[in-house]
C-alpha cells in the first residue's frame, strides 16, 4: 500500500517541478501525444487503504503541464470499468472535446481512447471527471499551462491540489441526507426564503457532506507534503480546490503573499494571507520565503470546521513540525467582500449588454435537492443566446447555502458583488453566498449548449445544472 501511495504522490510530485512538458515519451502510435489515462490506484489515507480513481500519464505524473504556446494535445483512455468523460476544466475547447458526456460527444466506454486537440489557454487549470461520483472519488489532476511570462520570471512553481475524500460512496451520503427530518431553519426554504435574511441559519449550513480526509496533493496533514525551497526566494503556489464539497479557507501562516491570478485568469495584486477558495476555483499565490528560511506550512482550512489540510514549504535544514491540530472551528464564511476586493487585469472591453438573465440558484435540505430557478437538470430552461452578444447574467442565490456555479465554454466578469458595480475578477467558476446576489457579463462564444451549474459535486447529482444555448 504504502510504496502505491507514494507513488502517485511523487507522480504529482513531478507535475509540480514544471518540467514535464507534454510527456512525449508516453506517445500513442501514430501521433506523440501524450497518453492520460483515467485508472484506479490505491492510497493510504488515515492508516487505511483508500481504492481511489486518478488522471495519470505512464510515467505516473498526474494530470498535464504545458510549457507557452503549446496545444492541448493528448489520448484519454478509460482504465475505468465504467464509463467516464473527463472536463478540461478553465479550458475552451470546441464544444465537441468539452467533456460533458453526450453533449455532444458521449462518454467514454472502459477501454475506449479519445483524442483531444485544442489551443491551450495559459494559467492553473485542472482535469476532472464530470461524473459527480468519480470526482469524488479523486478523479481529478492538474492541468497548468505556463505562459511565456512565467518562464521569465524568477519563481518556483508549486501546484497544490485540494481534495476532500469520503470512504462512503456519493449515493450513500445522497441517501442518508434524504431519510433526515424536514429542516426547522429558514434558511433551507429555497424558493421562499428572501434575500438578505436567514443569516444565522445561513451560517450553520457551510457544510452538508461529512468526510473523513482533507487532501493536499493526495496527502493529509498528519504526513504533508514537503516542498523544499529557498531561504528569501519566491514561490508561485497553483492551488486548484478541486474538492467535491468543500470550500477552503487558505492561510500562509502570517508569510506574506499576494493573489495574482484566479481562475487562471490575472488580477490586480492583492495581498492575502487568507483568502477563500471554493470548489472548481483556483487561486496563484505570490509567496515570499523569508530570508531566514524555515519551515511554512501553507494550510487549508475547511469552512465552518476544524479540518485542516496543507503542505510545507521548508528551506534546506529546517526542522519540520508536527502541525498541530485546531481547536476552535474556523467560521469566517465566504466573504462577497472578497469578490468585491477582486479586480481584473484584463477586463472586458465595456459594451452594454444585449440580454440579460435572472437566475435563481434554489434548492432545500429535507428533501435534499438543489435547483436552478427552482428546476432541475431534465426539465431545465435553458439560457439561450447569439454568439458574439455581451450577456449579463443576474444570480440570485435562494438558498441556505453557498453555490460556486461554473459557466464552460466561457470566462465571464464579475461585474456586481455586494451591491456595487465592480470591475472584478474574470472567472470560469464563483461563489454565490447564501442569499446574495452577484452579476456576471461574457461574451457568448462558440455556437453549442454549454453547461452551466453548481460544482458542489452532491448538489450536481441532484441536478444543479442548467445549459447555456449559443447559436
Ligand atoms: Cu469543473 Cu462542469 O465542471
Ligand atoms: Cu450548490
Amino acid at each position: 500500500m504504502i510504496s502505491l501511495s507514494r507513488r502517485s504522490v511523487l507522480a504529482l510530485g513531478g507535475a509540480m517541478l514544471g518540467g514535464i512538458g507534454a510527456g512525449g515519451r508516453s506517445a500513442v502510435a501514430g501521433t506523440d501525444a501524450p497518453v492520460i489515462r483515467a485508472t484506479t490506484r490505491i492510497l493510504e489515507i488515515g492508516g487505511r487503504p483508500a481504492r481511489v480513481l486518478g488522471l495519470l500519464q505512464p510515467d505516473g505524473t498526474a494530470g498535464m503541464t504545458l510549457e507557452p504556446g503549446m496545444r492541448f494535445r493528448a489520448a484519454l483512455t478509460n482504465g475505468l470499468d465504467e464509463p467516464t468523460i473527463i472536463h478540461w476544466h478553465g479550458q475552451i475547447p470546441p464544444v465537441e472535446q468539452d467533456g460533458v458526456g453526450d453533449m455532444p460527444a458521449p462518454m467514454l466506454r472502459p477501454g475506449e481512447t479519445r483524442r483531444y486537440d485544442f489551443a491551450a489557454d495559459p494559467g492553473t487549470h485542472w482535469m476532472h471527471a464530470h461524473v459527480p461520483d468519480q470526482e469524488m472519488r479523486l478523479l481529478a489532476a492538474p492541468l497548468i499551462v505556463r505562459s511565456a511570462e512565467d518562464l521569465r520570471a524568477d519563481r518556483q512553481e508549486v501546484t497544490l491540489l485540494l481534495h476532500d475524500f469520503s470512504f462512503t460512496p456519493l449515493a450513500e451520503h445522497l441517501a442518508r441526507l434524504n431519510a433526515a427530518p424536514a429542516d426547522p431553519h429558514a434558511g433551507h426554504a429555497g424558493h421562499g426564503a428572501p434575500a438578505g435574511g436567514a443569516t444565522a441559519a445561513a451560517a450553520m449550513d457551510l457544510n452538508d457532506i461529512d468526510f473523513d480526509a482533507y487532501l493536499a496533493n493526495d496527502r493529509t496533514l498528519s504526513d504533508p507534503q514537503v516542498v523544499r525551497v529557498e531561504r528569501g526566494g519566491r514561490v508561485l503556489l497553483r492551488i486548484i480546490n478541486g474538492a467535491s464539497a468543500t470550500v477552503f479557507r487558505i492561510d500562509t501562516g502570517g508569510l506574506s503573499a499576494r493573489i495574482l491570478a484566479v481562475d487562471g485568469q490575472p488580477v490586480l495584486p492583492i495581498a492575502a494571507q487568507r483568502f477563500a477558495l471554493a470548489m472548481g476555483q483556483r487561486a496563484d499565490l505570490l509567496v515570499e520565503i523569508p530570508a531566514g528560511g524555515g519551515a511554512f506550512p501553507m494550510l487549508a482550512l475547511r469552512e465552518g470546521a476544524t479540518e485542516r489540510t496543507g503542505i510545507v514549504l521548508a528551506t534546506a535544514g529546517a526542522e519540520i513540525r508536527r502541525i498541530a491540530p485546531l481547536g476552535e472551528a474556523n467560521a469566517a464564511p465566504y466573504a462577497s467582500a472578497q469578490e468585491a476586493a477582486l479586480r481584473a487585469a484584463l477586463p472586458l472591453a465595456s459594451r452594454p449588454p444585449q440580454r440579460r438573465f435572472d437566475v435563481a440558484l434554489t434548492g432545500t435540505m429535507a428533501p435534499y435537492a438543489w435547483t436552478i430557478d427552482g428546476r432541475a437538470w431534465g426539465r431545465h430552461r435553458p439560457l439561450q443566446a447569439r454568439s458574439g452578444e455581451r450577456i449579463e447574467i443576474a444570480l440570485t442565490n435562494r438558498s441556505g447555502m453557498a453555490h460556486p456555479m461554473h459557466l464552460h465554454g466561457h470566462r465571464f466578469q464579475v461585474v456586481e458583488a455586494g451591491g456595487r458595480r465592480i470591475a472584478g475578477a474574470v472567472r470560469d467558476t464563483v461563489q454565490v453566498p447564501a442569499n446574495e446576489r452577484l452579476v456576471l457579463a461574457l461574451d457568448a462564444g462558440q455556437p453549442g449548449r454549454w453547461m452551466f451549474h453548481c460544482h458542489h459535486m452532491p448538489h450536481l447529482a441532484t441536478g444543479m445544472m442548467t445549459e447555456f444555448v449559443v447559436e
